[in-house]
Parts: C-alpha cells; structure tokens; sequence
C-alpha cells in the first residue's frame, strides 16, 4: 500500500463566489517529489496555501496521514510543512538572523539554533554568509537563503512555489540541484508548483495537470510526459498550447 502524507477529497475554493479550484483530488506519497503544473492564473498558489493550511477550503476535506484535519491538531500539523514563496521575503538583517528565524519563534537553544543555521546554509551552498546583509543578495541566493530558512524547521513537507520564476539558468540549475538532494537525502516531500514543464520533467516522481480549476491528469510524472491521455496535456507538450 502506498504511504500517503496528504489527501484532498474534492476540496474547492471560491472567492466573492467565484470557483478557482474544483473538486480537487490529490494524494501526495511520502517521500517523493510532487509538480502542480498548470498556466498562471489556475490557482497553483491558491492549493499550496489550501495544503498548507494557510487558508481554508470553501468545501471539501484535507486527510493527513489517513485522517480528517481536526482544528485541535491544525498547529501540530502546520509545524510538520513549510512554504517558500515565489518571491522570497526577507527580514532586513543578516543572513544568518533570518534563517534562524523559525527556530527562535520555536523557543530552541542558542548553541542548537547555531548549529542547524550552520549545516542548512552549507546544504544551500552558503557556507560563509552567515554575517551578510540578506536584501544584499542577488536573487538566487535570497531564494536559497529562503530555502535554508525553511531547512532548518526539518520540515516533512516543503512546498516551493515557482522557486525559480524570477532566476536565470545558472540560479535555476542550482536550486534544481538543491530541490533534490533535499529529497534525496533528508527524505523530504516535495510539492512543486510550477509553469514551466521542462523543470517538473526534471524533477518530478509525480506530477499534477491544473487547467481550469480542475486536475485533468495526475500520477507517474515520466508517463504523464511521454504519453498523456487528455489531449491538452498533449497540445502543452508539443508547445501548442502556451503555459
Ligand atoms: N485572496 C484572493 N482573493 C481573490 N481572488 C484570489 C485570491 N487569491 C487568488 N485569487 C484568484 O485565484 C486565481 C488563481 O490564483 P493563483 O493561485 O495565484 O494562480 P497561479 O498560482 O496558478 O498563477 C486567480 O484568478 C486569482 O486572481
Ligand atoms: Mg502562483
């Protein structure tokens, strides 16, 4: 049986009555790396925040673990995920003050806190920047600073939205690079959002086709690449259809 860290039973969302998500049916394995792939404006941001629990659903269900999300465990449960927006948000101090950040909110030791902010800058390869002014950076290394800010919580969840929209190639090959080796070795769930189908073929175990409010395929990600059964898939492909 498969180990299933999030499911979604027909969750939706509406704004001023307006449906953005659909009757959304996802379910996220442990340990794999997921793509929401879909055009700007479908609502990926908008099912990141809804798994995150940053908002709520106007119907529908999240299971975690296999079981209904009751609001006396909704704090335990945002504490096992964390977000890492498109554009990272970054307190005016060093670098190494904002990746420490989550951990001082969580009331940890100085030397522990330390310690973690040490070996997550070294897995983004920022080994040395701990003193830098972090609006001082250029944009990669503020997106893998949010990474490493994220890192630190030992998340068993990390949601990336569109980390690399805003990045050139050599920035978007690093965190490429950086988004699986944190798979790989810390064994994290990874939930990708992205525009771009050539990263989540890339990355992706798993992958997820929003259009028009709806998931219209999901499943093995190389399959779903090489031989799609909806035909708009297919289009998006061969570059008819412009994401
Ligand atoms: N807080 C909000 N209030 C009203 N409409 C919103 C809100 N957040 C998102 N939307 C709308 O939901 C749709 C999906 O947005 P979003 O999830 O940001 O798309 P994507 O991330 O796929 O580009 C858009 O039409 C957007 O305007
Ligand atoms: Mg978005």
């Amino acid at each position: 049986m498969k180990n299933y860290t999030i499911q979604t039973h027909n969750l939706s969302k509406e704004y001023n009555g307006e449906a953005v998500l659909k009757e959304i049916n996802l379910q996220l394995e442990r340990g794999r790396i997921h793509a929401i792939i879909g055009p700007s404006g479908v609502g990926k941001s908008v099912l990141l925040r809804l798994l995150n629990l940053l908002e709520e659903p106007t119907s529908g269900e999240i299971h975690f673990d296999g079981k209904a999300l009751r609001e006396n465990n909704r704090l335990n449960l945002h504490r096992r995920m964390t977000l890492v927006f498109q554009k990272p948000v970054l307190f005016n101090t060093s670098v190494y003050e904002n990746v420490a950040y989550g951990l001082k909110v969580r009331g940890e030791n100085r030397s522990s806190i330390l310690e973690k902010v040490k070996k997550a800058l070294k897995v983004v390869g920022l080994k040395g920047y701990e003193h830098k002014r972090a609006r001082d950076l250029s944009g990669g290394e503020k997106q893998r600073v949010a990474i490493a800010r994220a890192m630190v919580l030992e998340p068993e969840i990390l949601f990336l939205d569109e980390p690399t929209s805003d990045l050139d190639p050599r920035n978007v090959a690093i965190i490429e690079e950086l988004i699986k080796y944190i798979n790989g070795e810390f064994k994290t769930t990874i939930v990708i959002a992205t525009h771009n189908m050539f990263q989540a073929r890339r990355l992706a175990h798993e992958a997820s086709f929003l259009f028009e409010g709806r998931i219209i395929e999901s499943g093995n990600a190389q399959e779903i690449f090489t031989s799609p059964k909806d035909r708009r898939i297919l289009r998006f492909i061969k570059g008819k259809m412009i994401f």
